[in-house]
């Protein structure tokens, strides 16, 4: 397996193709999901996996995550969770768990294999299936995947110095892996493969796909074998996948550069005895681990005039609404608003705080212009007064700036 040896014996495991990730999943909730079921998930998450679950009747249980992931311990983490859980009150205790643990959609997080120890030790105490999400598996930038020791043993350093997912820690079968090619063939191919026991394709993934899907395009699939088996190779599959990564990787950086320059100015006042230097801090963020997005926090509540604009009737989501409205109408630069990654309703009052920005979908020259604008941006915007950033996305004339929003947020990149 390129991606990791399994504990258990190959010939117990199997793979079965996809159109993609997001209908492997949809496969796997159908399958084992009933209506009145929880899924555990990050506290912000792939918004289209949450979405997904309404309709098959399943809830989501958040558990809180940090710089590396999904947390095993301390207050919110998947222990306290499942220790605490209360029937009565919150239903059937969970029974699967849906997570992305490398370069996390939308944190950027990537899971070590410490503490992917912890919380496969937690799944298999509660007995949780583990659904393990990783369309970002080979664009990892920690140190430690740039660790690649050329050697005889290994036939791919490059994939080695990878951290590994949960198929590695699966000694009681619990794991069922998401694989797509959309991050690097094409999204529009819709190919992709889930890997897990033999046993759950057999028993029910074959006829979640018989009756609904089917294979996936026969078409795609002969230009996908074709260019992994005979034209590219595996060992140009491999070089492709390394490449990918060091081209998202200087993006990355380059996106991160500008934003960490962003992120406060200095101001210094001075009178005849004394000079006074003071910060203004607009953002934080935490460089990501690996995958496509950069999430940054935006210090709202910090804002000059945030305590005069909720005073005069609005919320914090709506000067977040604004923000983003002013980045789009007078910089051009459209990211993501983290409401829509709130893994539950309870956590979209905090993940309103963020956005999240994508690296990965534009050239080095764009990143850096459309960065460098929204930065721009976010600095005038910390100039308005409430009665100003009330008018934004109004046909009203703002701080100079002219403009009706008309770009919705279906349009995002998800
Ligand atoms: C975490 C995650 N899963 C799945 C997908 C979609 O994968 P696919 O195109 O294979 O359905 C995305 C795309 O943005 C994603 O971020």
């Amino acid at each position: 397996m390129l991606q990791g040896e399994l504990p258990y014996d190959e010939a117990e495991a199997d793979i079965l193709l996809t159109c993609g990730n997001t209908d492997g999943f949809s496969k796997v909730i159908g399958a084992l999901g009933t209506r009145g079921d929880t899924m555990l998930v990050e506290e912000f998450s792939y918004t289209i996996a949450v979405m997904m679950t309404a309709p098959f009747g399943i809830g989501t249980v958040p558990i809180k995550l940090d710089a590396y992931g999904m947390l095993a311990e301390g207050k919110g983490g998947l222990r306290d969770v499942l220790e605490n859980w209360d029937e009565i009150k919150m239903g059937r205790s969970p029974h699967f768990m849906y997570t992305v643990t490398v370069g996390q959609n939308p944190t950027g997080a990537t899971l070590r294999k410490q503490r992917r120890q912890e919380i496969y030790d937690l799944c298999d105490m509660f007995d949780i299936i583990i659904i393990e999400d990783t369309p970002y598996w080979n664009l990892q930038y920690t140190e430690a995947s740039h660790d690649i020791q050329s050697g005889k043993e290994v036939k791919y350093p490059f994939l080695a110095a990878l951290e590994k997912g949960y198929l590695t820690n699966d000694t009681s079968g619990r794991v069922i892996r998401l694989d797509t090619f959309s991050k690097t063939i094409a999204p529009g191919c819709r190919l992709g493969w889930i890997t897990t026991q033999k046993k759950v394709i057999e028993g029910v993934l074959i006829a979640a796909t018989e009756s609904s899907t089917q294979q996936p395009s026969g078409f795609v699939q002969a230009m996908v074998s074709e260019l992994l088996c005979r034209s590219w190779g595996m060992d140009g599959w491999v070089t492709w996948l390394e490449s990918l990564r060091d081209v998202y990787e200087e993006r990355m950086k380059l996106m991160a550069g500008i934003l960490g320059h962003g992120r406060e100015i200095v101001n210094v006042s001075s009178s005849s005895d004394f000079e006074m230097v003071t910060k203004t801090k607009f953002y934080t963020f935490y460089p990501p681990d690996g995958g496509m997005f950069i999430w940054v926090h935006i210090l709202i509540t910090s804002h000059p005039a945030y305590a005069e604009f909720l005073e005069r009737g609005n919320s914090k989501a709506d000067m977040m609404e604004k923000l983003w409205s002013w980045g789009a109408i007078t910089q051009m630069s459209l990211p993501s608003p983290g409401g829509i990654f709130a893994g539950h309703e309870c956590c979209k009052e905090k993940a309103d705080e963020y956005l999240r920005f994508c690296f990965a979908a534009i050239e080095l020259d764009e990143v850096k212009s459309a960065t460098e604008r929204w930065v721009q941006g976010i600095h005038e915007f910390w100039e308005l007064e409430a009665g100003e950033i009330e008018k934004i996305g109004e046909e009203e004339v703002v701080g100079g700036r002219k403009g009706k929003l008309e770009i919705g947020f279906s349009s995002l990149h998800l």
